[in-house]
């Protein structure tokens, strides 16, 4: 697609028509610079009478470990600043993991159970680390993980550390679903945009199916859209069109 206006347009569609399509929708929500250009158009569309989420629930990706809720730097923070604040989301229908449980063993757990009793997840959003990562499955993550607590790269924690004012690094560990836990969302909306992310997008699409490369697991999935602009989209060994769709 064009650029980053084009992708968050469409994956808006996406998301809308899905909200749209059931009574009550479980969103899996992601956090991110790629993201906040979709948010703000479901925000508008909130606005404009088009959707509701008085019925949705959400469950976002991650968290940093250690991070509180109402801390500027939290994914809590970051969720309430683009979109849970302007929209009628009921707050106890939207769930983060908790970075700052003393036992994020238990958290994990319990984060998992959560989901499950929810029924799932019907549309997960995702975006891409310039390493491959989704979520916060680093390079290494065993395809089969679940929600866990990682270690992250310190290349994601440069990449991260915008959000964090008096820091160098984002928190060194973070609690996030795993790649297992991902791969059962019934569909998968993953969007990239930027030129940063066209060998993360081309490792994922062409290259092996491996944990190097964490988004390559979502080849495993039957329902994975991916939406990139022409930045993100310019290492693919063969660009369809405007738009980049491909099963399993
Ligand atoms: C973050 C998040 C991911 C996100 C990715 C890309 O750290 N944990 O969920 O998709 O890295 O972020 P950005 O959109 O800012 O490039």
């Amino acid at each position: 697609m064009r650029d980053a206006d084009a992708v968050a347009e469409r994956a808006a569609a996406r998301v809308i028509a899905t909200l749209r399509s059931a009574e009550a929708t479980t969103l899996g929500l992601a956090t991110g610079t790629t993201m906040a250009p979709l948010y703000a158009r479901l925000v508008a569309a909130y606005r404009a009478g088009e959707i509701s989420f008085r019925t949705a629930c959400s469950f976002n990706l991650d968290e940093y470990a250690g991070v509180a809720p109402d801390s500027p730097g939290s994914f809590h923070a970051y969720m309430r600043k683009h979109l849970f604040a302007f929209t009628d989301i009921e707050p106890d229908r939207t769930h983060i993991p908790d970075g700052t449980a003393r036992d994020i063993t238990s958290e994990a757990a319990r984060y998992e159970a959560l989901i499950a009793a929810a029924g799932g997840i019907d549309l997960q959003l995702l975006g891409i680390g310039a390493n491959g990562h989704i979520g916060f499955n680093e390079p290494g993550s065993d395809f089969a993980s679940r929600t866990r607590e990682v270690k992250l790269d310190e290349a994601t924690r440069l990449g991260n550390a915008g959000n964090f004012p008096d820091s160098a690094l984002a928190p060194e560990r973070a609690i996030t679903m795993g790649i297992a836990t991902i791969l059962e969302a019934r569909s998968i909306l993953l969007i990239a945009t930027g030129r940063e992310k066209a060998a993360a997008m081309a490792a994922a699409i062409d290259g092996p199916m491996s944990p190097a490369c964490p988004a390559s697991a979502l080849r495993l999935h039957g329902d994975v859209h991916i939406l990139c602009d022409e930045a993100a989209a310019s290492a693919l060994a063969s660009r369809p069109g405007d738009g980049i769709r491909r099963r399993a």
